[in-house]
């Protein structure tokens, strides 16, 4: 029997579309401050966990700087909702994170994984910032998403290492969860609609497939010696695209 291809699955922004929380948010402003503190949200979320990431370990502490992906994700709410001037209470506040444990499905996400679900050939996982209980929210709890939970063989969370993507640490991490010898990173998929997570994931070896929705053509140029293995614009081609660079 031949080895299964294991596929890891980043979770926001790739399968959850981390912009659908500004339907949550238009019920206490208007349209378009809703979508901007939607998107000034997603940004520091992200900017959040690479600072955690670059502090790293002072000298008078047995340990690295680090605040789960929840504290990440309620405090750069704050920093988003003040740089809008926009207050709200406690209670809307818990309200909006626990939509955030219920985000939508991208349209193509759902049939993408009845197709995987049916392949013999792909272990798939979920390998996300999140920490294990939104992560279970999402995936066992959520709407849209839990109906293809059983599509999942494991969620790995780089909580467990308390190192944010693109950290080499937390690929290693994903590595060693699925039972992956870390000197063969190649033969190890990430999934992903975040560029910087796409990039992060080469940068260790590993192939990766940018899901590129909107057509928007690959910009990023951290490293340009760092491409995608591969670029869809809908989830259901990259059983093929996987096929075709297998080696
Ligand atoms: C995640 C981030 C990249 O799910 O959104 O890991």
């Amino acid at each position: 029997m031949t080895a299964k291809t294991v596929v890891a699955f980043d979770l926001y922004g790739t399968l959850l579309s981390t912009e659908s929380i500004a339907k949550q948010l238009e019920k206490r402003c208007d349209n378009a401050k809703a979508q901007s503190i939607s998107a000034l949200w997603r940004r520091y979320q992200l900017e959040y966990t690479w600072r955690l990431n670059s502090m790293g370990k002072p000298h008078f502490q047995s340990s690295r700087r680090y605040e789960d992906f929840s504290k990440v994700t309620r405090n750069s709410l704050l920093h988003a909702l003040a740089d809008n001037n926009e207050q709200l209470s406690d209670d809307h506040i818990e309200h909006l994170m626990q939509a955030y444990n219920d985000l939508s499905t991208f349209s193509d996400v759902n049939p993408a994984l009845a197709q995987i679900a049916a392949d013999p050939s792909i272990q798939a996982v979920i390998f996300s910032n999140g920490t294990k209980t939104m992560l279970s929210n999402s995936v066992l709890r959520s709407k849209d998403l839990s109906p293809h939970a059983s599509v999942f063989q494991d969620i790995v969370t780089v909580d467990e290492v308390q190192q944010y993507k693109p950290s080499k640490a937390s690929y290693e991490h994903l590595a060693k969860q699925t039972g992956q010898d870390p000197l063969q990173m190649s033969k190890l998929w990430l999934i992903s609609g975040n560029p910087f997570d796409i990039v992060g994931a080469r940068a260790t070896g590993m192939q990766a497939i940018w899901v590129d929705r909107v057509g928007a053509g690959w910009k990023d140029a951290v490293a340009p010696d760092l491409q995608p293995t591969a670029i869809v614009h809908d989830l259901k081609h990259i059983v093929k695209e996987i096929n075709r660079h297998q080696i």
